[in-house]
């Protein structure tokens, strides 16, 4: 099946390379307006986002995600788990809190924001803009936590750079649904080892052949290069988490 929306979702790239136009407040509060109508758990609109302008906090965020194209970005977005607002807002209503701090409304407060990052990723693509959703804040989310000022019952989860393309990358191929999408019990393939061998093969063909960062490479050389970065890296997350007001029991 096609149509306009599916075909976009099937082109999707993450954009590291950006013209040096930036975004116009329309476009920004547009892209805000697609994240608000995400769908949002318990409709309690648990999350935050942070536009960054600040070119102190921008240098600071490159050097902590160790991606300096963020800075040529048309904009940057941080993304924040939130209960604090509606700590605030619950007190002043005279009720219990300890709920907030609960395991279930922080991971509620992480899905509502991943979901509304998708939702500027997907609106950005419509506007012909392009984006990169970053985890690597998390290396030093303390770091993060001090410079956004964020008080308790707030976790930064993901950045988002977005801007105008200035380069279109090969479409990366996803494993075949075959390795992934299961029928009601959790069920990889026989030929499961076959399955992937031969996608190790499409993505080495895909690496060698990309018009930029050619590489040799596959899917389980990616996987096991990137399960062996040293172990104290974000080895703070939980303590972090914690330090924020969210009890993890
Ligand atoms: C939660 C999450 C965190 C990510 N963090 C980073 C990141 O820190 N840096 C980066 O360059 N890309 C990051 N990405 C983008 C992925 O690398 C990218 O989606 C993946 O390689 C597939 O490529 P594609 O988006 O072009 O299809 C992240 C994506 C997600 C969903």
């Amino acid at each position: 099946m096609t149509n306009p929306i599916l075909d976009q979702l099937n082109n999707h790239r993450s954009i590291r390379q950006f013209t040096d136009v930036a975004l116009t407040d329309t476009e920004i509060s547009t892209l805000v307006d697609a994240a608000q109508h995400a769908p949002t758990s318990t409709f309690s609109q648990q999350y935050s986002i942070i536009s960054v302008t600040d070119a102190e906090t921008i240098q600071a965020l490159a050097s902590i995600t160790g991606h300096a194209w963020m800075k040529n970005s048309g904009h940057y977005f941080i993304m924040v788990a939130d209960q604090y607002r509606n700590l605030q807002i619950t007190k002043s209503a005279g009720r219990d809190t300890a709920l907030l701090h609960s395991t279930d409304k922080f991971l509620a407060s992480v899905f509502d924001a991943a979901i509304a990052t998708e939702n500027i990723v997907v609106a950005a693509e419509s506007l012909g803009l392009g984006s990169t959703i970053m985890g690597s804040i998390l290396n030093n989310a303390g770091k993060v936590i001090a410079l956004l000022n964020l008080p308790e019952l707030t976790f930064p989860l993901l950045g988002i750079a977005v801007g105008h393309p200035a380069g279109m990358p090969d479409l990366k191929p996803r494993m075949p649904q075959s390795m992934m999408h299961f029928t009601d019990t959790y069920n990889l393939p026989d030929d499961f080892a076959a399955q992937l061998t031969a996608y190790d093969d499409e993505l080495t063909a895909y690496y060698q052949q990309r018009d930029s960062h050619t590489k040799q490479e596959n899917f389980s050389h990616h996987l096991a290069r990137e399960l062996s970065r040293d172990l104290n890296v974000r080895a703070d997350l939980a303590t972090l988490v914690k330090q924020q007001g969210f009890k993890l029991e």
